[in-house]
């Protein structure tokens, strides 16, 4: 299985743990399982609530030195309410310390939307700060901070467009080693792929099996089925292997990386066993005409355009 390369030389197994949506209780059990499964990669977030859970997992897991820190990528997101300059490295540092780590390997700009300092989930325009009262690339200065004093191996964006890509490269001096966007099949992304790829950024795929345990809240009417897509059911059974494991391999053997979530055992191993498969030209060119630009994650709950928010993905 390719993988992710970085200037520095260093390189990241494309198939990571995702750990949006895992619950307290669930979750330490699933990122130990996950590790002695052989995962060396494991996406987290401050606002997913489970840092804490998921410090205790690594530290158990480490502490018995089977598996080493080093040879375990950790992914970790800066909260839209610490976008202000002095409030970057202590959001981190809680992060840090929460996940009983003394550094990350990849820090990201969780959204290109800041929040007041005290607001965790905005319920009103007045709940943000606008892109003036938080300039996002000062934000993004205070993270190469970070990556200078060794906090964070790489740093990176998360949802950002192509646009927001060109705007902040434009005010800033180093670009952003990787962009963490909702990808698969129905949402393939080619531009933004081409863009990023040009430019030497990475690209991380999240919702890869279409995020089907998200609130209701969150879902809209009618979301189609990735399991069930003729294509993919097709292709599965030529392989001998899941849907899943089709849309997880179509992610990794594109050269993106990919973080399909589970707290569960067997969905656990049999996603990092996705890397087996071989996709060929033909799958390739029958998933390739799924793409319908059909987002899982629509970004709208955080379009206020009275606080300048107004198309989070510029399109
Ligand atoms: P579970 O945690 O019970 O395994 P996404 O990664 O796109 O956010 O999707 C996560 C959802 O997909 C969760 O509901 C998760 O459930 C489910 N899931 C994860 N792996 C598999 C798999 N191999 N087959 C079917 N469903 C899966």
């Amino acid at each position: 299985m390719k993988t992710l390369k970085f200037k520095n030389g260093d390189e990241l197994f494309p198939i990571g743990l995702g750990t949006w949506k895992s619950k307290p209780g669930e979750v330490k059990e699933a990122v130990i399982n996950a590790l002695e499964a052989g995962y060396k990669h494991i996406d987290c977030a401050a606002i997913y609530g489970n840092e804490k859970e998921i410090g205790e997992a690594f530290n158990e897991v480490f502490s018995k030195g089977d598996i080493k820190r080093e040879d375990v990528w950790i992914t970790s997101k800066l909260w839209n309410n610490a976008h202000l300059p002095q409030d970057v490295e202590p959001a981190m540092k809680q992060t840090l310390n929460d996940l009983q780590l003394d550094y990350l390997d990849l820090y990201l700009v969780h959204w290109p939307v800041a929040f007041k300092p005290d607001v965790k989930n905005p319920e009103k325009p007045a709940d943000y700060l606008t892109p003036q009262e938080a300039p996002i690339n000062e934000t993004w200065n205070a993270m190469t901070e970070l990556k200078k004093k060794g906090l964070s191996k790489h740093i990176g964006v998360s949802n950002f467009s192509k646009q927001k890509l060109e705007d902040l490269i434009s005010k800033t001096d180093e670009i952003p080693e990787m962009n963490q966007v909702e990808l698969h099949p129905l949402l393939q992304q080619n531009d933004l792929f081409e863009y990023c790829s040009n430019k030497g950024i990475h690209l991380t795929g999240y919702s890869p099996l279409g995020s089907g345990d998200r609130s209701d809240g969150m879902k809209q009417e009618n979301e189609p089925n990735m399991f069930e897509k003729d294509a993919v059911q097709k292709i599965a059974s030529k392989h001998n292997a899941s849907p899943a494991q089709v849309l997880i391999n179509w992610s990794a053997q594109r050269g993106t990386a990919v973080i399909p979530k589970s707290t569960n055992l067997g969905r656990i191993k049999e996603n990092l066993e996705a890397a087996r498969l071989q996709l060929d030209k033909e799958d390739l060119k029958n998933l390739a005409q799924l793409d319908e630009h059909y987002r899982y994650v629509t970004g709208k709950f955080f379009e206020v355009p009275e606080k300048g928010y107004d198309n989070i993905y510029d399109e």
